[in-house]
């Protein structure tokens, strides 16, 4: 068969299957995370092909244990140690074959064409004949593999072991859910732009999007697009912010005026968030331990046009010497297992551990009550994380409320358009769901005199 190659004698695309191999390569095998990895290996793919590595990796990430028990099935023998990071690259040649419209042909030769940048050009032929293999045996190798995106198998044993306890009628539903591709909502800065004027700017450049019932300024693309693609996004019209995400704001509701905390605020999503909803009147500090990720949230702030107080500290530390302390209202968006936003963040299960769960109640609880003291009394605390796991949920704050008499529970109604939210004791839960909002838990309590 006559290929078009490239410059260098190479099929199209070959670089690019290379830099996906060389990505889920270092989520497996040396547990990277999967957004660093990325950002490493984006440098040498060009603009045009930015979209593709990117779904390359997602993809193969998030139905990597199929393609894996494909390729146990497809090789005859394990690959040498030194060579595993072939086995990445065939499940990214797995992957487009099975989940993508890559033309079948492209994708095989781009991936066998690979072996090369890979430094393993004599892998080539085994490369070839197992997805060749894949293609001749594909509905019959599915079957034994299983196509199905609810399959318990695509998570890690402990995870689903947790999940089928705590939601015994959802569980099946959230790996479903969390094997897919996410929604791509938009958050229109309400200081700036009105979500109707932007609806229209949005309509205007091709891009369909509806709003949802309840977040004002939250509009659900129909299909996702490049950040940059969006109207006014680099002038501060507009941020990429989960539906789910979009409730914390909504749920502390903060007041022109209020002096405000956001205790682990990097990137800044939710911080921004407070402050479009207030119309940027807030005296509002935003803390976190990790001074590199307060970089991004001070380009957040500052391409949407607001401002807080930037603090590069530990919580658990918390001191009542913070600026504006104490606090009308504080948000505490714990770090957490990300269990709700698996699908956006499919790294999540291979580095994740199961006594990871216990080591972050531990920081939770110790983050709960370092920052209470903060409050002043009659003011708000609202806890939040994106784990649909209850030992990191309820069981936390049910904790703080039996050992904190002056922290009173707020009943909360979570909008709509943010999709399934089950009412849990204590505090509310949002479970993925497909066109919907990420998984995310809030639990709102006044400081009573
Ligand atoms: C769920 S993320 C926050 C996301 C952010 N609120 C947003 O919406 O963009 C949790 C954050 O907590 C930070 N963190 C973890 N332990 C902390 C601590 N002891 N003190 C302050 N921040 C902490 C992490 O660095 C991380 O940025």
């Amino acid at each position: 068969m006559h290929r078009r190659r490239g410059r260098t004698g190479s099929a199209p695309g070959t670089e690019l299957r290379a830099a996906a191999a060389r990505v889920v390569h270092a989520v497996r095998v040396d547990g990277r995370s999967l957004t660093a990895s990325l950002a490493d290996a984006a440098h040498d793919i060009p603009e045009r092909d930015q979209a593709l590595l990117q779904e390359l990796c997602y993809g193969t990430l998030r139905l990597l244990p199929r393609l894996e028990a494909l390729l146990a099935i497809l090789l005859s023998r394990p690959l040498r140690r030194a060579d595993r990071i072939l086995n990445a690259l065939m499940a990214v040649g797995l992957y487009q074959l099975v989940s993508t419209r890559i033309p079948a042909h492209a994708a095989v030769a781009a991936t066998v064409d690979a072996t090369r940048a890979l430094d393993r050009p004599r892998a080539a032929g085994l490369v070839n004949a197992a997805l060749r293999r894949f293609q001749r045996e594909r509905e019959a190798l599915l079957k034994q593999v299983g196509n199905d995106p609810a399959d318990p198998a695509l998570m890690p044993a402990w995870l689903r072991d947790r999940l089928a306890a705590a939601w015994p009628e959802h569980w099946r539903r959230i790996i479903a859910v969390s094997n897919q591709r996410p929604p791509m909502t938009l958050r229109v800065n309400a200081t700036r732009e009105d979500r109707a004027a932007y609806a229209d700017a949005l309509a205007a450049a091709g891009i369909a999007a509806r709003g949802l019932s309840g977040l004002d300024a939250a509009l659900l693309l129909d299909k996702p697009v490049p950040a940059q693609r969006l109207p006014g996004f680099a002038g501060g019209l507009v941020s990429v912010q989960d539906a789910g995400a979009q409730c914390a704001a909504l749920l502390l509701d903060p007041q022109p005026g209020e002096r405000v905390l956001d205790a682990c605020a990097a990137p800044g999503n939710k911080t921004a968030h407070l402050l479009e909803h207030a119309g940027g009147r807030l005296q509002l500090t935003a803390v976190d331990i990790d001074a590199e990720r307060l970089a991004p949230l001070r380009e957040n702030l500052l391409r949407l046009g607001l401002t807080a107080q930037v603090l590069a500290a530990d919580a658990r530390d918390a001191s009542a010497d913070w600026p504006g302390a104490p606090y009308d209202a504080i948000l505490l968006d714990a770090p957490c297992s990300a269990t709700g936003v698996i699908r956006r963040h499919p790294d999540i299960k291979y580095l994740r551990r199961d006594a990871d769960i216990a080591a972050l109640a531990a920081t939770q609880d110790a983050l709960l009550a370092a920052l209470w003291p903060l409050l002043r009394p009659g003011g708000r605390l609202l806890y939040a994380t994106c784990s649909v796991l209850p030992e990191e949920n309820q069981a936390r704050v049910a904790a703080f409320l039996a050992a904190h008499p002056d922290a009173q529970l707020r009943e909360v109604a979570l909008p709509a358009g943010a999709g399934a939210a089950l009412p849990v004791d204590p505090g509310v839960q949002l479970l993925p769901t497909a066109d919907g909002g990420d998984g995310f838990y809030f639990a709102l309590m006044e400081r009573v005199a």
